[in-house]
Formats: structure tokens, C-alpha cells, sequence
């Protein structure tokens, strides 16, 4: 726990008015903010986005709820329905585990949705900042919620960050979150760290100038200094096939399988125009195998395949 000087509260004090005020002008207007934040719509939401742009998410929410109301309809549906649902969204193992923690949550029967940091990190898929979103964004509890946009932008106004890079270890931010989030206001003040973080304290080229908390930052100086010299991100190592990654075509792979009923080795490179290419047939060879063992489809003698 970090030890803090009274004129440290003062400072947290108007760290907050600023913040939220700006948030009440220039919040990002996203669906899931709109929708009733139960603790099953945040935590449909927060796998939605991990990883995925916000517009994609923005048109799959609202039709995976309506489809999905309650968690024992996500819960009791086929799984490969819910995989249907999941098309577009890329990582499909999220939507394998979104409907395991389910299951497991309505397994509990009677029992209330878990509120406590032990009881939802038990559930798949879920980890540190799915469960304190949980907690922060549906139950409003004060707890720390630590995604990359808040650990970058409370770092450069906690102390001296010496260029755009740097950030402080996760357990002192959540230790300073824990002290500065106004209490009662835990969901408002971290979608604000989170929208300051995306649009004003973005990680290359911050825009110290237009920031609410400028005045309060520890950083900026320095921010401004290094900002026009951060080098640019190197280029991917990854392995394209026809420009495309490995992890592009397995999604593809799924698609082609989640439209049909049943679909053969053939009508898949067909689908996916891929007959002609030796290494990309070989790519797709193994993404099969591996959906296959990880449990996404099932395999009809030796080379037909459906949804599980
Ligand atoms: N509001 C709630 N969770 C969010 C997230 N992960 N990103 C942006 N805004 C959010």
C-alpha cells in the first residue's frame, strides 16, 4: 500500500472533478454503456471486448443478447449456436469460454451472481480485469480495474514517466486506483480513465495540450519531449499466407464450417479459394486438427467436418 501526504488527497480531489467533468462532455458513446449493466450484460460485454474493435462489437452485442438473454439461455444453448453468434468477433475460444462460465454459473442454481474477485476469476475466461470490470461496472463496488488505458494513464500522473513507453508495475497502479477512485463512482471514473487513455493519453502521441488533467500530471513534460521522436512499432514477424496471418485464416476455417451443416476438406479450400496453393491447403490442414482438439468442431470420417 502506498503511503500518501494529505496534500496527495487534495491533489486526488481535483485529479477527479477534472476527470469527470470531461467525461460528462466527451465520453465515447458505446452500446454496452447504454444497456443495463447486469453483471451477465458486463460480462458478455467485457469478452466481447478483449481484443476486438469497439464498432464490431457495437453491432454484435445487441443481437448475441437478444439471442442470449439470461445466462441459463447462454448456458443451456448448443454450442455451436453460440459459436454462430460469435462470427465476426475473431477468438473463438472466448466464445467457448463465455458459455463455460456460464454453465458454471448456472450450475449454482438459486444461488445470486458471484460478487466477490475469488469467486468470478474461478469462472473460464475470466481473469483480474474481467472480474474487478464486473465489480466496478455492474455491483459499483470501489475496486480497482486495470486495463492498458488506465495503468498508462495513471502512471504518467502518478509520477515521472520518462518517455511514452514506460508505465508503472500493475500492483502499485492498482494500490494508487484503490485510494484515488471516488468512492461510489468506481464505473464513471474508470470508463473515464479508460476514454482519456484512447482518445488524450494515447501511448505514442499524447495530446498533453487538450488534456482535463494537465495541470495535475506528473508526466507531460516529458510526454511532449519524447512524443515526437517514439519510434515506430517494428514491423510483424508473423507468417502471412496470401497476406494474410494463421489466426485470420482459422477464423475464416470456422466460418466456412458454422454456415453449413456438414462441409468436406474440398468445399472448405473451395470456400476459402485456397485449392490451388499447396501451403496454404497445408496451413489449413493443421487449423483443422487444431479446432478439432480444441474442441471448436467435430470430424465425420476422414475429412468432413461440422460444428460441435
Ligand atoms: N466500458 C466498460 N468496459 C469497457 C472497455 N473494456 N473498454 C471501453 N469502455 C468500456
Amino acid at each position: 500500500m502506498i503511503r500518501l501526504a494529505p496534500s496527495t488527497h487534495l491533489r486526488f480531489n481535483r485529479i477527479q472533478k477534472r476527470l469527470l467533468r470531461w467525461y460528462a462532455t466527451h465520453q465515447r458513446s458505446f452500446i454496452w454503456r447504454d444497456l443495463r449493466t447486469t453483471p451477465y450484460v458486463v460480462m458478455v460485454s467485457e469478452f466481447m471486448l478483449q481484443q476486438t474493435q469497439a464498432a464490431m462489437i457495437e453491432s454484435k452485442l445487441p443481437r448475441f443478447l437478444k439471442r442470449f438473454p439470461t445466462v441459463r439461455s447462454l448456458a443451456l444453448a448448443p454450442t455451436g449456436d453460440v459459436i454462430r453468434a460469435w462470427q465476426g468477433l475473431g477468438y473463438n475460444r472466448r466464445a467457448l469460454n463465455l458459455q463455460r462460465a456460464a454453465q458454471a454459473l448456472n450450475a449454482r442454481g438459486r444461488k445470486p451472481f458471484p460478487n466477490t474477485l475469488e469467486e468470478l476469476m474461478a469462472l473460464p475466461g475470466v481473469g483480474a480485469y474481467t472480474a474487478s470490470a464486473i465489480l466496478s461496472f455492474s455491483f459499483h463496488y470501489d475496486v480497482p480495474v486495470v486495463d492498458v488505458n488506465i495503468e498508462r494513464v495513471l502512471s504518467r500522473l502518478w509520477m515521472p514517466m520518462r518517455d511514452t513507453h514506460e508505465t508503472i508495475p500493475i500492483p502499485l497502479i492498482k494500490s494508487l486506483d484503490a485510494q484515488i477512485l471516488p468512492r461510489g463512482n468506481s464505473g464513471l471514473w474508470h470508463q473515464a480513465l479508460m476514454d482519456l487513455g484512447a482518445t488524450i493519453c494515447t501511448k505514442r502521441n499524447p495530446k498533453c495540450e487538450i488534456c482535463p488533467v494537465l495541470a495535475e500530471c506528473k508526466s507531460a513534460k516529458n510526454m511532449i519531449r519524447t512524443r515526437t521522436i517514439a519510434k515506430e512499432s517494428l514491423p510483424s514477424k508473423e507468417i502471412l499466407y496470401a497476406g494474410q496471418p494463421r489466426r485470420v485464416w482459422r477464423g475464416r476455417v470456422l466460418k466456412s464450417i458454422a454456415d453449413k451443416k456438414v462441409i468436406n476438406l474440398s468445399q472448405i479450400l473451395k470456400v476459402l479459394d485456397a485449392s490451388s496453393n499447396p501451403s496454404i491447403e497445408a496451413m489449413i490442414q493443421t487449423v483443422l486438427n487444431d479446432l478439432a482438439t480444441e474442441g471448436f468442431i467435430v470430424r465425420h470420417g476422414k475429412s468432413t467436418f461440422k460444428l460441435i
